[in-house]
Protein backbone atom coordinates (compact mmCIF):
# COMPACT_ATOMS: atom_id res chain seq x y z
CA UNK A 1 0.00 0.00 0.00
CA UNK A 2 1.95 3.01 -0.78
CA UNK A 3 1.51 6.27 0.93
CA UNK A 4 3.87 8.14 3.14
CA UNK A 5 4.84 8.41 6.95
CA UNK A 6 3.27 11.31 8.79
CA UNK A 7 6.50 11.96 10.32
CA UNK A 8 7.96 12.81 7.02
CA UNK A 9 5.27 14.71 5.89
CA UNK A 10 5.87 17.00 9.23
CA UNK A 11 9.63 17.05 8.66
CA UNK A 12 9.67 18.31 5.08
CA UNK A 13 8.01 21.40 3.44
CA UNK A 14 8.17 20.16 0.14
CA UNK A 15 4.97 18.30 0.89
CA UNK A 16 3.05 21.51 1.14
CA UNK A 17 0.88 21.58 -2.29
CA UNK A 18 1.14 17.80 -3.03
CA UNK A 19 -1.58 15.07 -3.03
CA UNK A 20 -0.11 12.63 -0.98
CA UNK A 21 -1.30 9.14 0.28
CA UNK A 22 -1.33 8.46 4.26
CA UNK A 23 -2.55 6.09 6.52
CA UNK A 24 -3.38 6.15 10.03
CA UNK A 25 -5.73 5.02 13.20
CA UNK A 26 -8.32 8.13 14.03
CA UNK A 27 -7.10 9.80 17.56
CA UNK A 28 -10.06 12.59 17.53
CA UNK A 29 -12.71 13.38 15.23
CA UNK A 30 -15.23 16.87 15.15
CA UNK A 31 -17.92 18.15 12.93
CA UNK A 32 -19.22 21.62 11.92
CA UNK A 33 -21.36 23.12 9.48
CA UNK A 34 -19.26 22.75 6.48
CA UNK A 35 -16.41 20.51 7.31
CA UNK A 36 -15.44 17.79 9.57
CA UNK A 37 -12.11 17.38 11.08
CA UNK A 38 -9.96 14.35 12.20
CA UNK A 39 -7.04 13.59 13.69
CA UNK A 40 -5.19 10.46 12.54
CA UNK A 41 -1.74 9.07 13.75
CA UNK A 42 0.33 6.64 11.94
CA UNK A 43 2.16 5.84 15.17
CA UNK A 44 5.76 6.82 13.03
CA UNK A 45 5.36 10.54 15.57
CA UNK A 46 4.22 11.93 18.05
CA UNK A 47 2.08 14.00 16.01
CA UNK A 48 -1.26 13.96 14.35
CA UNK A 49 -2.02 14.86 11.20
CA UNK A 50 -5.02 17.37 11.27
CA UNK A 51 -7.75 15.50 8.24
CA UNK A 52 -9.83 18.58 6.81
CA UNK A 53 -13.30 16.91 5.24
CA UNK A 54 -15.04 19.64 2.81
CA UNK A 55 -18.95 17.91 3.17
CA UNK A 56 -19.85 19.05 0.04
CA UNK A 57 -16.91 16.83 -1.80
CA UNK A 58 -16.51 13.61 0.70
CA UNK A 59 -20.00 11.93 1.13
CA UNK A 60 -20.37 8.83 3.17
CA UNK A 61 -17.67 9.04 5.73
CA UNK A 62 -19.25 8.56 9.24
CA UNK A 63 -17.51 5.48 10.11
CA UNK A 64 -14.09 7.01 9.37
CA UNK A 65 -15.59 9.79 12.37
CA UNK A 66 -14.95 6.93 14.79
CA UNK A 67 -12.25 6.73 17.37
CA UNK A 68 -9.79 3.99 16.73
CA UNK A 69 -10.93 3.07 12.68
CA UNK A 70 -8.51 3.17 10.53
CA UNK A 71 -8.14 5.08 7.41
CA UNK A 72 -6.34 5.61 3.90
CA UNK A 73 -6.91 9.79 3.54
CA UNK A 74 -5.59 10.68 -0.54
CA UNK A 75 -5.06 14.32 -0.16
CA UNK A 76 -3.00 18.17 -0.55
CA UNK A 77 -0.82 19.01 1.83
CA UNK A 78 -1.44 22.55 3.41
CA UNK A 79 -0.31 24.67 5.89
CA UNK A 80 -1.75 25.16 9.20
CA UNK A 81 -0.95 28.04 11.47
CA UNK A 82 -1.32 25.53 14.54
CA UNK A 83 -0.32 21.86 13.82
CA UNK A 84 2.44 23.13 10.65
CA UNK A 85 0.90 21.09 8.11
CA UNK A 86 -2.77 19.54 7.39
CA UNK A 87 -4.47 17.52 4.56
CA UNK A 88 -7.09 18.72 2.59
CA UNK A 89 -9.23 15.06 2.15
CA UNK A 90 -9.71 14.57 -1.81
CA UNK A 91 -10.72 10.83 -0.58
CA UNK A 92 -11.01 8.78 2.49
CA UNK A 93 -11.64 5.34 2.74
CA UNK A 94 -12.11 3.14 6.01
CA UNK A 95 -9.92 0.13 6.09
CA UNK A 96 -11.10 -1.25 9.58
CA UNK A 97 -14.06 0.23 11.01
CA UNK A 98 -13.69 0.82 15.03
CA UNK A 99 -17.14 0.21 16.70
CA UNK A 100 -18.68 3.05 19.39
CA UNK A 101 -17.19 0.73 22.06
CA UNK A 102 -14.03 1.04 21.37
CA UNK A 103 -12.33 1.60 24.61
CA UNK A 104 -10.14 4.47 24.01
CA UNK A 105 -12.33 7.10 23.99
CA UNK A 106 -11.23 9.81 26.41
CA UNK A 107 -8.18 11.99 25.80
CA UNK A 108 -6.42 11.05 28.97
CA UNK A 109 -6.81 7.83 30.54
CA UNK A 110 -4.90 6.39 33.43
CA UNK A 111 -1.74 4.17 33.37
CA UNK A 112 -3.53 1.47 35.79
CA UNK A 113 -6.78 1.71 33.41
CA UNK A 114 -4.15 1.27 30.24
CA UNK A 115 -2.58 -1.84 32.04
CA UNK A 116 -6.00 -4.07 31.84
CA UNK A 117 -5.51 -3.82 27.53
CA UNK A 118 -1.73 -4.02 26.53
CA UNK A 119 -2.65 -4.93 22.94
CA UNK A 120 -4.33 -0.90 22.58
CA UNK A 121 -2.55 1.10 25.11
CA UNK A 122 0.12 0.89 22.71
CA UNK A 123 -1.80 2.96 20.47
CA UNK A 124 -1.68 6.31 22.82
CA UNK A 125 1.01 8.84 22.49
CA UNK A 126 2.47 7.61 26.03
CA UNK A 127 3.06 4.38 24.94
CA UNK A 128 4.12 5.60 21.33
CA UNK A 129 6.95 7.63 23.41
CA UNK A 130 7.75 5.24 25.06
CA UNK A 131 8.60 2.73 22.68
CA UNK A 132 9.96 4.87 20.15
CA UNK A 133 12.80 5.53 23.70
CA UNK A 134 13.57 1.97 24.09
CA UNK A 135 13.88 0.84 20.66
CA UNK A 136 16.49 4.32 20.30
CA UNK A 137 17.93 3.65 23.94
CA UNK A 138 18.65 -0.27 22.31
CA UNK A 139 20.09 0.80 19.04
CA UNK A 140 22.58 3.36 20.96
CA UNK A 141 23.47 0.33 23.56
CA UNK A 142 24.68 -1.59 20.71
CA UNK A 143 26.24 1.48 18.89
CA UNK A 144 28.27 2.06 22.09
CA UNK A 145 29.48 -1.04 22.40
CA UNK A 146 30.36 -2.23 18.65
CA UNK A 147 31.97 1.22 17.75
CA UNK A 148 34.21 -0.18 20.80
CA UNK A 149 35.26 -3.18 19.19
CA UNK A 150 33.19 -5.36 22.03
CA UNK A 151 31.59 -8.83 20.51
CA UNK A 152 27.96 -8.73 20.52
CA UNK A 153 27.62 -12.90 22.24
CA UNK A 154 24.37 -14.62 22.68
CA UNK A 155 24.45 -16.53 25.58
CA UNK A 156 21.96 -19.36 26.55
CA UNK A 157 18.24 -18.76 27.94
CA UNK A 158 18.09 -22.46 29.06
CA UNK A 159 20.84 -23.38 31.20
CA UNK A 160 21.54 -26.01 33.58
CA UNK A 161 23.16 -24.15 36.50
CA UNK A 162 21.75 -21.39 38.41
CA UNK A 163 24.27 -18.79 36.71
CA UNK A 164 24.73 -17.32 40.40
CA UNK A 165 21.93 -17.35 42.66
CA UNK A 166 20.96 -13.83 41.50
CA UNK A 167 17.51 -14.92 42.36
CA UNK A 168 14.86 -18.14 41.98
CA UNK A 169 14.91 -19.83 38.95
CA UNK A 170 11.94 -21.03 36.58
CA UNK A 171 12.17 -24.40 35.74
CA UNK A 172 11.67 -26.10 31.92
CA UNK A 173 10.54 -29.12 31.79
CA UNK A 174 8.80 -31.12 28.76
CA UNK A 175 7.74 -33.94 31.74
CA UNK A 176 3.71 -34.03 32.07
CA UNK A 177 2.11 -33.80 35.27
CA UNK A 178 1.88 -37.10 36.14
CA UNK A 179 5.13 -38.23 35.42
CA UNK A 180 5.12 -41.45 37.54
CA UNK A 181 8.34 -40.27 39.41
CA UNK A 182 9.52 -41.39 42.86
CA UNK A 183 12.31 -38.79 43.41
CA UNK A 184 13.19 -35.49 41.96
CA UNK A 185 16.27 -37.35 40.83
CA UNK A 186 14.43 -39.49 38.67
CA UNK A 187 11.87 -36.70 37.45
CA UNK A 188 14.43 -34.63 35.86
CA UNK A 189 17.03 -37.64 34.81
CA UNK A 190 13.61 -38.78 33.04
CA UNK A 191 12.97 -35.13 31.30
CA UNK A 192 14.70 -33.54 28.10
CA UNK A 193 18.07 -32.38 29.08
CA UNK A 194 18.34 -35.33 31.40
CA UNK A 195 18.92 -33.17 34.63
CA UNK A 196 17.43 -30.29 35.91
CA UNK A 197 17.27 -27.25 33.71
CA UNK A 198 15.85 -23.65 33.57
CA UNK A 199 15.33 -19.88 32.25
CA UNK A 200 18.71 -17.86 32.88
CA UNK A 201 18.93 -15.77 35.49
CA UNK A 202 22.06 -14.01 33.88
CA UNK A 203 24.89 -14.44 30.80
CA UNK A 204 27.03 -13.89 33.26
CA UNK A 205 29.20 -17.00 33.11
CA UNK A 206 28.86 -17.84 30.02
CA UNK A 207 30.07 -14.17 29.10
CA UNK A 208 32.86 -14.56 30.62
CA UNK A 209 33.90 -17.74 28.72
CA UNK A 210 33.98 -15.55 25.55
CA UNK A 211 35.70 -12.43 27.34
CA UNK A 212 38.47 -14.84 28.11
CA UNK A 213 38.60 -15.60 24.41
CA UNK A 214 37.53 -11.92 22.73
CA UNK A 215 38.81 -9.94 25.12
CA UNK A 216 35.87 -7.19 25.53
CA UNK A 217 32.03 -9.15 24.89
CA UNK A 218 28.43 -7.42 25.99
CA UNK A 219 25.32 -9.25 25.82
CA UNK A 220 21.62 -7.81 24.88
CA UNK A 221 18.63 -10.53 25.87
CA UNK A 222 16.15 -11.44 28.38
CA UNK A 223 16.80 -12.81 31.80
CA UNK A 224 14.39 -14.53 34.14
CA UNK A 225 13.95 -14.08 37.85
CA UNK A 226 10.96 -16.08 39.55
CA UNK A 227 11.40 -13.75 42.72
CA UNK A 228 8.45 -12.80 44.43
CA UNK A 229 8.80 -9.28 44.47
CA UNK A 230 5.58 -7.62 43.43
CA UNK A 231 7.32 -4.09 43.02
CA UNK A 232 7.21 -1.33 40.31
CA UNK A 233 10.61 -2.11 39.08
CA UNK A 234 10.73 -6.46 39.10
CA UNK A 235 9.84 -7.80 36.29
CA UNK A 236 10.23 -11.81 36.22
CA UNK A 237 11.24 -11.45 32.29
CA UNK A 238 13.61 -8.50 31.85
CA UNK A 239 16.40 -7.63 29.50
CA UNK A 240 19.51 -7.15 30.28
CA UNK A 241 22.86 -6.03 29.37
CA UNK A 242 26.36 -7.63 30.47
CA UNK A 243 29.51 -6.17 29.15
CA UNK A 244 32.50 -8.43 30.45
CA UNK A 245 36.29 -7.41 29.58
CA UNK A 246 39.14 -8.98 30.26
CA UNK A 247 42.19 -6.96 31.89
CA UNK A 248 40.29 -4.75 33.65
CA UNK A 249 39.91 -4.28 37.49
CA UNK A 250 36.83 -2.60 39.28
CA UNK A 251 38.26 0.91 39.08
CA UNK A 252 38.35 0.56 34.98
CA UNK A 253 34.64 -1.19 34.73
CA UNK A 254 33.35 1.53 36.80
CA UNK A 255 34.60 3.91 34.14
CA UNK A 256 33.39 2.08 31.14
CA UNK A 257 29.60 2.05 33.42
CA UNK A 258 29.42 5.71 33.68
CA UNK A 259 30.97 6.46 29.73
CA UNK A 260 28.07 4.10 29.07
CA UNK A 261 25.51 5.19 30.95
CA UNK A 262 26.68 9.47 29.92
CA UNK A 263 26.64 8.05 25.82
CA UNK A 264 23.74 6.27 25.68
CA UNK A 265 21.84 9.05 27.36
CA UNK A 266 23.32 11.59 25.23
CA UNK A 267 22.50 9.61 22.37
CA UNK A 268 18.51 9.67 23.69
CA UNK A 269 18.62 13.30 24.12
CA UNK A 270 19.90 14.08 20.44
CA UNK A 271 17.82 11.81 18.64
CA UNK A 272 14.15 11.96 20.85
CA UNK A 273 13.64 15.51 21.95
CA UNK A 274 9.81 14.98 21.00
CA UNK A 275 9.28 12.66 23.34
CA UNK A 276 11.34 13.69 26.20
CA UNK A 277 9.68 17.06 26.17
CA UNK A 278 6.19 15.13 26.38
CA UNK A 279 7.89 12.85 29.24
CA UNK A 280 9.14 16.45 31.25
CA UNK A 281 5.81 17.55 30.19
CA UNK A 282 3.30 14.53 31.82
CA UNK A 283 5.74 12.67 34.05
CA UNK A 284 8.98 13.76 35.34
CA UNK A 285 8.82 17.95 35.23
CA UNK A 286 12.25 18.70 34.87
CA UNK A 287 13.17 15.37 32.93
CA UNK A 288 15.76 17.22 30.34
CA UNK A 289 17.17 19.03 32.78
CA UNK A 290 17.92 16.30 34.82
CA UNK A 291 19.39 14.56 32.07
CA UNK A 292 21.23 17.25 30.82
CA UNK A 293 22.88 17.58 34.30
CA UNK A 294 23.58 13.74 34.81
CA UNK A 295 25.59 13.66 31.15
CA UNK A 296 28.09 16.52 32.44
CA UNK A 297 28.85 15.75 36.05
CA UNK A 298 30.86 12.57 37.71
CA UNK A 299 29.01 9.99 39.25
CA UNK A 300 29.82 9.66 43.40
CA UNK A 301 31.63 6.67 44.13
CA UNK A 302 30.94 6.35 47.79
CA UNK A 303 32.43 2.91 50.30
CA UNK A 304 29.86 0.56 51.65
CA UNK A 305 31.02 1.24 54.78
CA UNK A 306 30.61 4.82 54.55
CA UNK A 307 27.47 4.51 52.83
CA UNK A 308 26.05 2.27 56.00
CA UNK A 309 27.29 5.74 58.68
CA UNK A 310 25.66 7.64 56.19
CA UNK A 311 22.22 5.70 57.18
CA UNK A 312 23.17 5.15 60.82
CA UNK A 313 24.14 9.61 61.40
CA UNK A 314 20.83 10.25 58.96
CA UNK A 315 18.13 10.15 61.94
CA UNK A 316 15.59 8.43 59.23
CA UNK A 317 13.35 5.69 60.49
CA UNK A 318 13.81 2.81 58.24
CA UNK A 319 11.67 -0.20 57.70
CA UNK A 320 14.80 -2.30 57.83
CA UNK A 321 17.24 -0.50 60.17
CA UNK A 322 20.72 -1.03 58.56
CA UNK A 323 23.97 -2.35 59.86
CA UNK A 324 27.44 -3.06 58.51
CA UNK A 325 26.43 -6.22 57.11
CA UNK A 326 23.15 -5.93 56.23
CA UNK A 327 22.45 -5.60 51.97
CA UNK A 328 21.33 -2.09 51.23
CA UNK A 329 17.10 -2.05 50.48
CA UNK A 330 15.55 0.23 48.07
CA UNK A 331 14.56 2.71 50.93
CA UNK A 332 17.93 3.01 51.92
CA UNK A 333 19.24 3.38 47.83
CA UNK A 334 16.70 5.98 47.34
CA UNK A 335 18.06 7.74 50.79
CA UNK A 336 21.53 7.80 49.67
CA UNK A 337 20.99 8.76 45.67
CA UNK A 338 18.06 11.32 46.19
CA UNK A 339 18.41 12.69 49.57
CA UNK A 340 22.12 12.40 50.31
CA UNK A 341 23.52 13.23 46.73
CA UNK A 342 21.09 13.88 44.25
CA UNK A 343 22.97 12.18 41.56
CA UNK A 344 23.85 8.03 40.50
CA UNK A 345 25.89 6.62 43.19
CA UNK A 346 28.50 3.77 42.69
CA UNK A 347 28.74 2.34 45.94
CA UNK A 348 31.40 -0.26 46.14
CA UNK A 349 32.81 -2.87 48.11
CA UNK A 350 30.33 -4.46 49.65
CA UNK A 351 30.69 -7.36 52.57
CA UNK A 352 31.51 -10.75 50.96
CA UNK A 353 28.75 -12.34 52.90
CA UNK A 354 26.03 -10.64 51.03
CA UNK A 355 26.82 -10.43 47.40
CA UNK A 356 27.82 -13.52 44.55
CA UNK A 357 30.39 -16.10 44.75
CA UNK A 358 32.42 -14.74 41.83
CA UNK A 359 33.41 -11.39 42.83
CA UNK A 360 36.75 -10.81 44.13
CA UNK A 361 38.06 -11.12 47.44
CA UNK A 362 39.61 -7.45 48.73
CA UNK A 363 42.51 -8.37 50.69
CA UNK A 364 40.62 -6.95 53.98
CA UNK A 365 38.97 -10.18 53.88
CA UNK A 366 35.78 -8.73 54.49
CA UNK A 367 34.42 -7.14 51.02
CA UNK A 368 34.34 -7.71 47.43
CA UNK A 369 35.31 -5.67 44.75
CA UNK A 370 31.84 -5.15 43.62
CA UNK A 371 29.38 -2.30 42.90
CA UNK A 372 25.81 -1.40 42.84
CA UNK A 373 25.12 1.96 40.49
CA UNK A 374 22.31 3.53 42.35
CA UNK A 375 19.82 6.51 40.55
CA UNK A 376 17.56 9.28 42.01
CA UNK A 377 13.84 7.74 41.36
CA UNK A 378 14.72 4.22 40.25
CA UNK A 379 17.39 2.80 42.85
CA UNK A 380 19.74 0.25 41.46
CA UNK A 381 20.50 -0.29 37.85
CA UNK A 382 23.66 -1.42 37.71
CA UNK A 383 25.14 -5.14 39.72
CA UNK A 384 29.15 -5.25 38.23
CA UNK A 385 32.26 -6.57 39.94
CA UNK A 386 35.64 -7.50 39.54
CA UNK A 387 35.32 -11.13 38.93
CA UNK A 388 37.77 -13.72 41.31
CA UNK A 389 40.57 -14.93 39.04
CA UNK A 390 42.31 -17.02 42.15
CA UNK A 391 41.79 -20.73 41.38
CA UNK A 392 41.57 -21.29 45.13
CA UNK A 393 39.94 -18.35 46.28
CA UNK A 394 37.13 -18.68 44.52
CA UNK A 395 36.86 -22.96 45.29
CA UNK A 396 36.88 -21.65 48.65
CA UNK A 397 34.07 -18.95 48.46
CA UNK A 398 32.10 -21.94 46.63
CA UNK A 399 32.43 -24.53 49.02
CA UNK A 400 31.46 -21.94 51.69
CA UNK A 401 27.91 -21.70 49.62
CA UNK A 402 27.76 -25.49 49.79
CA UNK A 403 28.12 -25.32 45.57
CA UNK A 404 28.67 -28.24 43.74
CA UNK A 405 32.11 -27.94 41.78
CA UNK A 406 31.06 -30.50 39.38
CA UNK A 407 28.63 -28.29 37.97
CA UNK A 408 30.33 -25.18 37.05
CA UNK A 409 33.93 -27.23 35.53
CA UNK A 410 34.25 -25.18 32.74
CA UNK A 411 33.73 -22.06 34.76
CA UNK A 412 36.54 -23.27 37.03
CA UNK A 413 38.97 -24.03 33.88
CA UNK A 414 38.92 -20.36 33.01
CA UNK A 415 40.69 -19.64 36.25
CA UNK A 416 43.21 -22.68 35.41
CA UNK A 417 44.19 -21.89 31.73
CA UNK A 418 45.48 -18.53 31.93
CA UNK A 419 43.39 -16.51 34.51
CA UNK A 420 43.02 -12.81 33.51
CA UNK A 421 41.55 -9.90 35.90
CA UNK A 422 38.56 -9.33 34.49
CA UNK A 423 35.68 -7.33 35.15
CA UNK A 424 32.04 -6.91 34.13
CA UNK A 425 28.36 -5.51 34.72
CA UNK A 426 24.43 -6.46 34.32
CA UNK A 427 22.47 -3.21 33.34
CA UNK A 428 18.66 -3.90 33.51
CA UNK A 429 17.58 -2.24 30.24
CA UNK A 430 13.83 -1.80 31.67
CA UNK A 431 15.90 0.23 34.62
CA UNK A 432 17.47 2.65 32.74
CA UNK A 433 14.48 3.00 30.37
CA UNK A 434 12.57 3.98 33.69
CA UNK A 435 15.22 6.44 34.75
CA UNK A 436 15.45 8.29 30.78
CA UNK A 437 11.69 8.43 30.76
CA UNK A 438 10.83 9.30 33.64
CA UNK A 439 7.82 6.48 34.13
CA UNK A 440 7.58 5.09 37.66
CA UNK A 441 6.32 1.45 37.12
CA UNK A 442 8.31 -0.64 34.92
CA UNK A 443 4.96 -2.56 33.60
CA UNK A 444 4.20 0.82 31.81
CA UNK A 445 7.70 0.80 29.88
CA UNK A 446 7.37 -3.56 28.57
CA UNK A 447 5.03 -4.10 26.03
CA UNK A 448 3.76 -7.65 27.66
CA UNK A 449 4.80 -7.20 30.99
CA UNK A 450 5.56 -10.85 32.88
CA UNK A 451 5.17 -10.34 36.86
CA UNK A 452 4.10 -12.23 39.95
CA UNK A 453 0.67 -13.48 39.13
CA UNK A 454 0.28 -11.87 35.68
CA UNK A 455 0.76 -12.93 32.30
CA UNK A 456 -0.73 -12.54 29.27
O1 LIG B 1 22.41 -7.21 40.14
P1 LIG B 1 22.10 -8.37 39.23
O2 LIG B 1 21.39 -9.51 39.80
O3 LIG B 1 23.50 -8.80 38.62
C1 LIG B 1 23.71 -9.85 37.79
O4 LIG B 1 22.86 -10.54 37.30
C2 LIG B 1 25.15 -9.99 37.37
N1 LIG B 1 25.32 -11.31 36.78
C3 LIG B 1 25.47 -8.89 36.39
C4 LIG B 1 26.88 -8.96 35.88
O5 LIG B 1 27.80 -8.66 36.61
N2 LIG B 1 27.06 -9.38 34.64
O6 LIG B 1 21.27 -7.83 37.98
C5 LIG B 1 21.80 -6.81 37.17
C6 LIG B 1 20.75 -5.75 36.89
C7 LIG B 1 20.20 -5.06 38.13
O7 LIG B 1 21.05 -4.03 38.55
C8 LIG B 1 18.87 -4.54 37.60
O8 LIG B 1 19.07 -3.35 36.87
C9 LIG B 1 18.45 -5.62 36.64
O9 LIG B 1 19.61 -6.35 36.29
N3 LIG B 1 17.47 -6.52 37.26
C10 LIG B 1 16.14 -6.48 37.04
N4 LIG B 1 15.38 -5.69 36.28
C11 LIG B 1 14.05 -5.91 36.27
N5 LIG B 1 13.43 -6.87 36.97
C12 LIG B 1 14.15 -7.72 37.75
N6 LIG B 1 13.54 -8.70 38.44
C13 LIG B 1 15.58 -7.54 37.81
N7 LIG B 1 16.58 -8.17 38.46
C14 LIG B 1 17.71 -7.55 38.11
MG1 LIG C 1 22.02 -6.57 42.04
Amino acid sequence: MKHIDVRDIFGDKSYIGREVTVCGWVRTSRDSKNVSFLEINDGTTLKHLQVVIDKEKIKDYDAAMKLGSSVKVIGVICENPNNGVEINANNIEVLGEAPADYPLQKKRHTLEFLRTMPHLRVRTNTFNAVFRVRSVLASAIHNYFQSRGYVYVNTPIITGSDAEGAGEVFRVTTQPFDHGCKTEEEYYANDFFGKKAGLSVSGQLEGEVAAMAFGKIYTFGPSFRAENSNTPRHLAEFWHIEPEVAFAELPDIIEIAEDMIKTIISDVLEKCPNELAFFDEHFEKGLIEKLKTIISHKFEILEYTKAVEILKNSGRQFNYPCDWGCDLQTEHERYITEEVFNKPVFVINYPKDIKAFYMKQNPDGKTVAATDLLVPGVGEIIGCSEREADYDKLISAMEKRGMKLDDYSDYLDLRKFGSVPHSGFGLGFERILMYITGMSNIRDITLFPRTVGSVR
